[in-house]
């Protein structure tokens, strides 16, 4: 089926979808981007999403290619367009196209790319199965908490995880668990949930923001600092959060399995709590 995309306010399929050779996110890889998850047919924090494309363009100096109003109906015009009950709304946003230059141009006319992806989120077979990781060096560059495109290294690091038989990767940084390659990282470990507190070392997950909240509703008790690969290997139990996935429980860092190897219980009712709430706030 062809998808119909947005490409600077025009609805086109996609095989149409034109982007200049030109374009700085191609060059320079310099753009931003957000993955906003869809159930039901609607938008899971889009507010969230909005905020922090906001913040990522402000890092970087580019202007907001329009208002968080038209964003939103963008978003449901492809969500509707394309017939989309679960799955994932891509946005891009790049300094757009001049002549090749590391200096940014003085008069940037921005691009604004948007597509959808289907896929099944909700009963997906991870939460049941969980994931093994392997653990890699982080080596991307200092400003992890802008959402830019570079994302060769990560893309990298989960071949390596392939190759090793594993399903992800989390990085480490001086001994410490920083995050996973697209996603947040979390142990569990005598009743309490430690991830890394937000820096330029990690992206500040909207699923993160909203999880935390969650458990601190439910009081659960929270740390929010850096923990190191051995206190990983040696938790209860493990869990990573993103858009696309909320939350998927972790069973087996390098060699070490956690628990039994099967899911834990704080992964499974944090994903119960998020999905149920989410389904009611989603718009
Ligand atoms: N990745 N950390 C990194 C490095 C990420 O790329 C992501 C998201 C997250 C989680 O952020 P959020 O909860 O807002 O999705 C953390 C998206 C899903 C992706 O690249 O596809």
């Amino acid at each position: 089926m062809t998808r119909t995309v947005y490409v600077n306010g025009d609805y086109v399929p996609e095989d149409q979808a034109r982007i200049s050779v030109f374009d700085r996110g191609f060059l320079f890889a310099d753009g931003v981007y957000e993955v906003t998850s869809v159930l039901d047919g609607k938008l899971i924090d889009f507010a969230g999403h909005a905020a922090r494309l906001a913040r990522s363009l402000a890092e970087l100096d580019m202007a907001a290619p329009c208002s968080d109003a038209e964003l939103l109906e963008i978003h449901r015009d492809l969500v509707a367009r394309n017939n989309v009950t679960e799955g994932l709304v891509y946005l891009q946003v790049t300094r757009g196209a001049a002549d090749r230059d590391f200096a940014y141009p003085e008069h940037p006319s921005p691009t604004l790319v948007l597509f959808t992806q289907h896929k099944i989120l909700a009963n997906s077979p991870v939460a049941e199965k969980g994931l093994k990781i392997i653990s890699v060096e982080d080596i991307r560059w200092g400003r992890r908490d802008i959402k830019t495109v570079q994302l060769l290294y990560p893309s990298m690091a989960k071949m390596m995880a392939k190759k090793a038989g594993a399903d992800d990767a989390w990085m480490v940084e001086d001994g410490l668990i920083t995050e996973g390659t697209s996603n947040n990282a979390y142990i569990v470990k005598g009743g309490r949930i430690i991830t890394r507190h937000l820096g330029n070392e990690i992206l500040a997950g909207i699923t993160r923001t909203a999880i935390l909240r969650f458990a601190r509703e439910a009081q659960m008790v929270v740390e929010e600092r850096a923990f190191t690969l051995e206190e990983a290997k040696a938790a209860d139990e493990a869990f990573i959060t993103s858009a696309t996935s909320f939350v998927h429980p972790v069973v087996q860092i390098d060699d070490a399995v956690l628990g039994n190897g099967t899911p834990g219980p704080v992964a499974r009712r944090l994903r119960e709590i998020y999905l149920e709430a989410c389904r009611s706030a989603a718009i």
